[in-house]
Order: C-alpha cells, then structure tokens, then sequence
C-alpha cells in the first residue's frame, strides 16, 4: 500500500505549458527533496536527468553553506558535482552513507524500481545499499503497476557475452518471459559503464515477480547486476501537476 505523507504545491509555476513542464517537474521535484538534506550528510548521488535536478537544487543549498559530502554514482555525476562545488568523496573513504538521493525509470506500488536507463545501475546499487535511506525522485510518468515496460538494463561482463545472453534468454523462458535482448550501443560503439561492461537492455513485457527475478538473474555468472530494485527506496518523490507527493514503501 502506498501512503500520502504530504503534498507540495507549486507556489509560482504554471504546467500550462507542456512543452516545458518536464524540465520544470525536474526541478521542481529536486528541490523538494534538497529540504530532506541536512548538514553533515554523508550522501548517495544519482545518476540521470533527474537526479542532476537534484545536484543544482544541492549546489544552491551548498553556496548558502550547507555541509555535506557526496559519493556520485557515475563519472557524470562526478563531473557535474565537482562543476557545481560540491564536496565528493569515495565508498572507500566514506563506506557508510546516510541518504542516497536517485532517479528512476520506473516506480511500482511497492516502490520497487526499474533503474539504469543511464547506464550507471550498477554504482547505482553499490551506493544506495551501502546507504541507510534511499530516495527516488521522478514525475507520474515513471509510476506503473508492475515493472517491465521499460526494457530492464543488465550488466553484463564483456567476457562470455554470447553465453550470458543465451543463458538469460533461458531464464526469462522460465519466468515466461519472452522478448528481445538488445545489446546497447552509443552513438559509434558499444555502450560501456563506468566499469568496462556491457549492457543488455531485455525487454521482457510485464513483470510479475520482480522479486524472483531478481535474484535468479544474478545467479548467471556473466551477469554483474541489473536494474531491478527490490525493497530499495524508502520514500518516492513524485512531481505532477499539483505538486509533490511523497509515496514510503511499507517496512
Ligand atoms: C541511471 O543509470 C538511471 O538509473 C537513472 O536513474 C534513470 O535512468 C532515470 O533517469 P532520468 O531521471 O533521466 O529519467
């Protein structure tokens, strides 16, 4: 069940017009939840379009003096981070964090995620567990009723790949899933992460046990980890036209 703890009503923006409304809702939904962030903080820092919403509405809330420190989850969020003067460090100088704050592709009623769409799910992941709360922010458009209508990402080691492919095949058979498993691809070469894998990009059709899925996937060697986050986020920031809301994941 998804609980309503609050609502967060625009003071002086209007979504009459959709082209812009996005880019607002982004931003709109970064800075509500900046307001959960306190100094001292040791935090988790996504990755995607979204979660750069949030490093402005940060790096605005750090030069007014806030103090905190950030591990990013992708070299693009370092980049980003350190433009904006944000204080980084690292999971080996910092390997317990107090709040990890990220995107998502897709959000469930029980706030399981589909994440990766940016390709950085795997730091993604190591971060937000290394973390003792995750918040998601997204806009209405990433909630659904089951996972699966975004392609789930799976990193994969280049090694074997061939083999990993056929090997999750079988298993998405099983779970009776059937549908294409791409290989993603940059604008000139193969897609690579921040840690020299390859990503297949399944698109299996509705999930209806991301649980099981989820581990029976990293039980195929070649597959390092992949998009389904299960039992991960615990509040959901969600940006629509009459504000935010904030959905928390039953414990
Ligand atoms: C990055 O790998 C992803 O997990 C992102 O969090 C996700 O793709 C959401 O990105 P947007 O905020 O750009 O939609």
């Amino acid at each position: 069940m998804l609980w309503l703890r609050a609502n967060r009503t625009p003071s002086n923006k209007s979504y009459s017009d959709c082209s812009g409304m996005s880019e607002d809702l982004k931003t709109l939904v970064g800075q509500a939840v900046c307001e959960y962030v306190l100094s001292g903080m040791r935090l988790g820092i996504g990755t995607g379009s979204t979660a750069e919403a949030f490093v402005h509405a940060l790096a605005q809330k750090v030069n007014e003096g806030l103090e905190v420190v950030g591990v990013p989850t992708s070299e693009r969020t370092a980049k980003l981070c350190k433009s904006l003067g944000i204080a980084l460090t690292s999971l080996e100088e910092t390997p317990e964090l107090d709040l990890t704050i990220d995107g998502a592709d897709e959000v469930d009623a029980n706030l399981s995620l589909t994440k990766g769409g940016g390709g950085a799910l795997l730091r993604e992941k190591i971060v937000a567990a290394a973390s003792k709360s995750m918040y998601v922010i997204a806009d209405e458009s990433k909630l659904v009723k089951y996972l699966g209508a975004f392609a789930l990402p799976i990193e994969v080691n280049r090694f074997g790949l061939a083999a990993t492919r056929i090997a999750i095949e079988k298993l998405a058979n099983s779970f009776n899933l059937h549908g294409d498993i791409q290989l993603r691809r940059s604008v000139e070469s193969i897609f690579e992460t921040d840690g020299g894998h390859y990503i297949l990009d399944a698109s299996f059709g509705l999930i209806h046990d991301a649980s099981a899925l989820d581990s029976a996937l990293l039980a195929i060697p070649g597959v390092v980890q992949h998009g389904l986050f299960i039992n991960m986020a615990d509040k959901v920031f969600v940006a629509g036209k009459d504000g935010v809301r904030i959905l928390e994941r039953e414990q």
